[in-house]
């Protein structure tokens, strides 16, 4: 196991309970630190939501995400008393009375906590966002924010610009910017925080990162999971919304980033926001050119039928599910470098990776008989498999001339560390606790991405970006690929990177 960094008592509320969210994701992460012994025993754990239910009934359907079908009975007896631990309490965290006059439960709530003033105190609000604004408002009016509170919020954070604004607002007006936490759960991942060591830690890339070294960057988010159970949020938010804004730009404000003068959360913020002021808006003229987007139809996902986006949702849906854009960023490191973008959902495999193509070499001194010259390529790999490739020339070893071949050094995760690591939210939720503001998202990041988002939604809205069938189980339309070849590049395909 890895080592452990014990973090100081703290209480949790997480509201919005009884959410998908907190069941599939936040309930396992506490879990697993507990059963670490990373969580202190003095620290409360309290799940909220407005349904009726005792602690115990709440535990029981929470265990099911997080012990899996077949526990060991170790790790049973470690949820019993984990559960024993979690208090379940009706609040309606939009502050609103309930029937009988009372105070939804806020009162109930205060006085469960530690009175301590500077305990660490995170409200986790695993709730739409358009409840943010009331959700803050009623932990103020309830006199719950204490100096050692922090809030935690949910991507995404609005819809777009003017709505990210008003719940940016509405969350300031209770908590100022160093109480805020936004996630965006890729900015916990392993690999995701490798990009910073990779860059930062090696003297070797970064004089060749910037467009004197490098052809182009492609970032691809595959999943082949649909939309699923959570196709109400989903079909009003699409993969633009739900992945680029957020997840996507994160990654590629890490790779695009200028050095940072150390790892302090802000000036790696302030390295980041200046990439996405930087982005070129895509506009009516552009759009047709540099936007694909997309929605599956039934299709086969190793070797399982599967339904197309609209029956799955059970209407007809202009949500596109999958989208792919050629970015640019308008300043002098990057200047003429296009990073390709797309993520989808139902593709052909679940698999994340950023892949850094380098330019050729100047000449060509080698003139071997076989085996073209290939420029160097570094793949990323975030998800599955975790790694990284740094594709290099090689000389076939052995006689018959000079033949060459294009081979990677390989860097497997799971081979070179031989250990688990905690999954993004286990990692997240313990650097709230330490007040670790690096890892997430400042107010003007989040604003910066919206504002290029909503420029590009308007250029596509009058039509110039047909939204275009694929069959679940590929890599997207095929409009795609034009993207790349108009540009006499190619998307890497996934087996021969
Ligand atoms: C979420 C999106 O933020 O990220 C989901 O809302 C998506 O639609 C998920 O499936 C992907 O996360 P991961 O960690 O599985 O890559």
């Amino acid at each position: 196991m890895p080592e452990l960094i014990p973090v100081e008592p703290f209480d949790i509320i997480i509201f919005g309970a009884t959410g998908d969210l907190a069941r599939s994701k936040l309930f396992p992460a506490l879990f697993h630190r507990w059963c670490d012994g990373q969580i202190p025993h003095t620290s409360a754990i309290i799940a909220a939501a407005r349904e009726e239910m005792s602690s115990e009934a709440y535990m029981e359907q929470a265990a099911e995400h997080a012990l899996g079908p077949d526990p060991s009975p170790e790790r049973q007896t470690l949820w019993a008393e984990f559960a024993r631990h979690v208090r379940y309490m009706v609040v309606d965290a939009r502050g609103a009375q309930d029937k009988s006059g009372g105070d939804g439960g806020w009162g109930a709530l205060k006085a469960a906590l530690d009175p301590d003033p500077n305990k660490a105190r995170l409200f986790y609000l695993a709730l739409p966002p358009s409840i943010y604004g009331a959700a803050c408002g009623a932990i103020g009016k309830h006199g719950l924010n204490t100096p050692g509170s922090r809030i935690i919020l949910e991507k995404p954070i609005g819809h777009d610009f003017h709505s990210a604004r008003q719940i940016n607002e509405a969350v300031g007006a209770v908590f100022s910017e160093d109480q805020i936490f936004r996630i965006d759960h890729y900015l916990g991942k392993e690999t995701v925080q490798n990009l910073l060591v990779l860059r930062f830690a090696n003297a070797l890339f970064e004089p060749i990162w910037n467009a004197g070294g490098i052809d182009h960057v492609q970032i691809s988010v595959a999943e082949s999971v649909g939309a699923g159970s959570r196709a109400s949020y989903y079909d009003l938010s699409g993969a633009l919304r739900d992945m680029v804004q957020n997840h996507i730009l994160q990654l590629l404000c890490l790779v695009a980033m200028e050095p940072p003068a150390s790892l302090d959360a802000d000036a790696v913020r302030a390295e980041k926001l200046k990439v996405l002021r930087a982005l070129r808006p895509v506009t009516d003229q552009s759009v047709g050119t540099c936007v694909v987007r997309g929605q599956y139809k039934a299709g086969l996902i190793d070797a399982a039928a599967v339904p197309g986006y609209a029956e799955e949702i059970g209407e007809d849906s202009k949500t596109e599910t999958y989208v792919a854009i050629r970015a640019h960023i308008d300043n002098w490191r990057w200047a003429g470098v296009p990073f390709y973008l797309r993520t989808g959902k139902r593709m052909r495999a679940r698999r994340s990776e950023i892949i850094i193509q380098f330019k050729p070499v100047p000449h060509d001194v080698i003139q071997a008989d076989a085996g073209a010259l290939q420029p160097n390529r570094l793949v990323i790999r975030l998800q599955p498999d975790e790694g990284v490739k740094l594709l290099l020339m090689t000389k076939d070893p052995g006689p018959g001339g000079m033949r060459l071949r294009y081979v990677p050094l390989n860097l497997s995760y799971a081979e070179t560390f031989e250990k688990d690591y905690p999954d993004a939210y286990e990692r997240l939720l313990m650097a709230v606790v330490r007040g670790n503001l690096g890892l997430f998202m400042r107010r003007d990041e989040v604003e910066a991405a919206w504002r290029w988002i909503d420029r590009l939604i308007g250029a596509w809205r009058d039509g110039a970006c047909p939204l275009l069938p694929y069959a679940a189980g590929t890599d997207g339309p095929d409009k795609a690929s034009l993207l790349l070849s108009r540009d006499e590049r190619d998307w890497f395909d996934a087996d021969s990177v």
